[in-house]
């Protein structure tokens, strides 16, 4: 069990012990992972391939599929990659948060090319945990950081969940408790001159619109064949059994994934149901998506039925997620 608990709030003094050894598991080229405010990582040094190879080989991740480099400030990005008066703008009205920029990668980042995938533009984000920025800054080097899942599966929103996934293929998972956010960040491209949004995330379109004084370009293109962000593929954050949306009742043998008011909502057959947020709160929505998931997968229902959402704020995440889940899937 590689899972080692931080103080809370964060204390580099108290935690010197554990920060050091999982800085020389990343200076020695082995995989950790991290807490984040969004979802945990399985981070590497960005700029060591061997290191980085090990991430794609452990989620089963394709090698086309990029991954986020994660700095401490915004000095240290604009080391990695160009940041025009948008990008600045937006790093520092979000920074740290969970929004994701991807700009142009400056030739002398110390990424590897393994990490971006051969491409010219670098992802790039601050994440709010201290401890993972703390690591970042020791390093020297941005850590290269996917979502710790194996690829196509359900985030990970505990260090739990990151045993469960990829505990085999990690030294230390440094647990900060539950990620408060749940949702992966908000990616915002740069590089074509307007903003677009490639994946909705954690911060939501309406916040960054604010800061932009407009409207956000493009929708996510849905075009599987040619995803915007090369990881966003039709089928993905799927458990094992099978996902029915906009469901209005629950049927034999289905468990329930709810949201807002549930009157009437019985299982035939004592399955089990969850509230998202029997308020109808959707930042805490966001937070237990993934857990709530994950726990009614365990129950091996033939199903599970999840009621409507509202597109609204996070429910633009939190419905790209859920129809991900629910798209047919390869394997
Ligand atoms: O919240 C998050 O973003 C988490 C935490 C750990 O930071 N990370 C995360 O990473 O969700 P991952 O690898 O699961 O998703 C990263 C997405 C992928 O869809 C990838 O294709 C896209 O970012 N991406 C990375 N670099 C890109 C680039 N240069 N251009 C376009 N998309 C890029
Ligand atoms: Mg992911």
């Amino acid at each position: 069990m590689p899972i080692r608990t931080l103080t809370l709030p964060f204390d580099p003094i108290e935690d010197g012990q554990l920060l050091s050894e999982a800085l020389s598991i990343l200076e020695s080229g082995g995989l950790i992972g991290i807490p984040t405010e969004t979802v945990y990582g399985l981070a590497a040094d960005a700029g060591n391939s061997r290191a980085v190879a090990k991430i794609f080989s452990a989620k089963e991740r394709p090698r086309f599929n990029p991954l986020i480099c994660h700095v401490e400030s915004l000095e240290a990005a604009c080391g990695i990659g160009v940041f025009d008066d948008t990008a600045i703008q937006l790093a520092e009205a979000f920074w740290p948060g969970p929004l994701t920029l991807v700009v142009p990668k400056r030739e002398s980042a110390s990424v590897c090319d393994l990490a971006t995938a051969g491409l010219d533009t670098i992802a790039v984000r601050i994440p709010a945990a201290p401890a993972t920025r703390w690591l970042c800054e020791r390093l020297g080097r941005p850590l290269a950081a996917p979502s710790a899942n194996r690829s196509g599966r359900i985030s990970s929103t505990s260090a739990k969940d990151v045993d469960e996934e990829l505990g085999s293929s990690v030294s230390l998972i440094l647990d900060a408790g539950p990620t408060p956010v749940g949702l992966e960040s908000t990616i915002i491209s740069l590089v074509g001159g307007k903003p677009v949004q490639l994946r909705p995330g954690g911060l939501s379109r309406s916040l960054i619109e604010e800061v932009l004084c407009g409207p956000l370009a493009g929708k996510m293109p849905n075009d599987p064949e040619k995803p915007a962000a090369p990881g966003m593929l039709a089928s993905h954050y799927a458990p094992a059994a099978p996902i029915r949306l906009g469901a209005r009742d629950a049927r034999t043998g289905e468990a329930v994934l709810g949201f807002g008011s549930l009157d009437g909502f019985i299982s035939p057959d004592g399955q089990e149901i969850l509230n998202l947020s029997p308020l109808g709160d959707l930042t805490e929505a966001a937070a237990n998506l993934f857990g709530y998931l994950r726990r009614l997968d365990s129950g091996s229902p033939s199903t599970i039925a999840v009621t409507p959402i509202p597109e609204t704020g996070l429910g633009e995440a939190i419905n790209d997620r859920l129809r991900r889940a629910a798209a047919p899937r390869n394997r």
